[in-house]
């Protein structure tokens, strides 16, 4: 397919402008590290209210890093002076050679997004998603650019996390794959390639694999909660065993997670687990409501199984 305005596809110098899409969580803080990195950064939000809240979060976080001696006053400054917020999509898009989409999980909102860029963004710039579960193919035919389309997936908070998983799907061109890797690299980030599209990611995989695995020992009665993340954290050298990782994550995260994965395959492995059901319907999600797999004193500090 023939695009305007880039000479070599992937010539990481012919993006200058980024757009981030959706200024939460994870968007707020892919937008500071493009700005750090040197890119003009266009932060957009439908929500006045998320905008605020980013730009005071990022300018906490700076001073933060500035008063520590971590970052130089000035250069802040000036990675702040590259960092635009608005609500004006059509505005902000005009001139942008990368999107990285992060507004909420919805697949419909975020195929209404692509088509809307697709009218108003340069014909060369590439569309990515963010999105933790839809895989290229589910979002790249809302735009008529399917070869210039992929996932850059940052891991949460994206300030800090290196790994950034780069999701080709069955049309994006290898010039695209090559470019976002050689973004990914250019952030100070580790890119991580899928050579092909797979719900979850790797990352994610292993994550659940492990976090089922140890469900199905504890259920079995193998072994408590507290001697599976003792094993996790002395064997293997994880930092928090799969139980402290639910309860800080928020067990239902994980159960909604496979309630609408297996909504979609209908396989019985993809189903939340008994256990899992139990604390979710008894309003025991981990840390945020006191008690999970294990229970928290009121300041959080764990107080042992629950
Ligand atoms: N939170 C995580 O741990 C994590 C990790 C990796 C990837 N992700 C992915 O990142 C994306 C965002 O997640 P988050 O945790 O930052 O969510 P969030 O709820 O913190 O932020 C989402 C933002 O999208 C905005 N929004 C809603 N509709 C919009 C629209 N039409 N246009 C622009 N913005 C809109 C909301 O106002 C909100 O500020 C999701 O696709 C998610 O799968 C999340």
């Amino acid at each position: 397919m023939e695009h305007l305005g880039r000479e070599s596809p992937n010539d990481l110098a012919t993006i200058k402008r980024i757009l981030v899409v959706g200024a939460g969580a994870m968007g707020s803080q892919i937008a500071l590290v493009c700005a750090r990195a040197g890119y003009e950064v266009l932060c957009h939000d439908v929500a006045e209210s998320s905008l605020e809240r980013a730009r005071k979060d990022l300018r906490s976080r700076s001073a933060r890093d500035v008063a520590k001696g971590r970052r130089d006053a000035g250069q802040e400054a000036a990675v702040f002076r590259r960092l635009v917020f608005g609500t004006d999509l059509d505005a902000l898009a005009r001139d942008v050679d990368l999107v990285i989409e992060a507004a909420v999980e919805n697949l419909d909102l975020k195929r209404r997004i692509f088509a809307q860029l697709e009218e108003v963004a340069p014909k060369h710039a590439i569309f990515a998603t963010n999105s933790s579960s839809f895989v290229p193919s589910k979002l790249a035919d809302a735009t008529s650019r399917p070869d210039l389309f992929c996932n850059i997936h940052f891991f949460n908070p994206a300030l800090v996390m290196k790994c950034v998983e780069i999701v080709a799907g069955p049309e994006t061109s290898a010039e695209t794959v090559e470019l976002a890797k050689a973004f990914v690299v250019r952030i100070g980030k580790e890119p991580v390639v899928l050579k092909k599209e797979i719900p979850g990611f790797i990352a994610n995989r292993i994550l659940n694999a492990v976090r089922d695995e140890a469900v199905f020992l504890y259920e079995n009665g193998v072994a408590s909660v507290d001697s599976i993340d003792a094993a996790c954290r002395t064997a293997l050298g994880y930092p928090m065993g799969p139980f402290e990782l639910m309860d800080l994550t928020g067990i239902d995260i994980g159960y909604f997670t496979k309630k609408a994965r297996f909504a979609e395959t209908n396989d019985p492995k993809d189903a939340p687990s008994r256990s899992v059901t139990e604390l979710v319907e008894r309003g025991d999600l981990g840390r945020k409501t006191g008690r999970g797999w294990y229970e928290y004193a009121e300041d959080g500090t764990p107080l042992g199984p629950a």
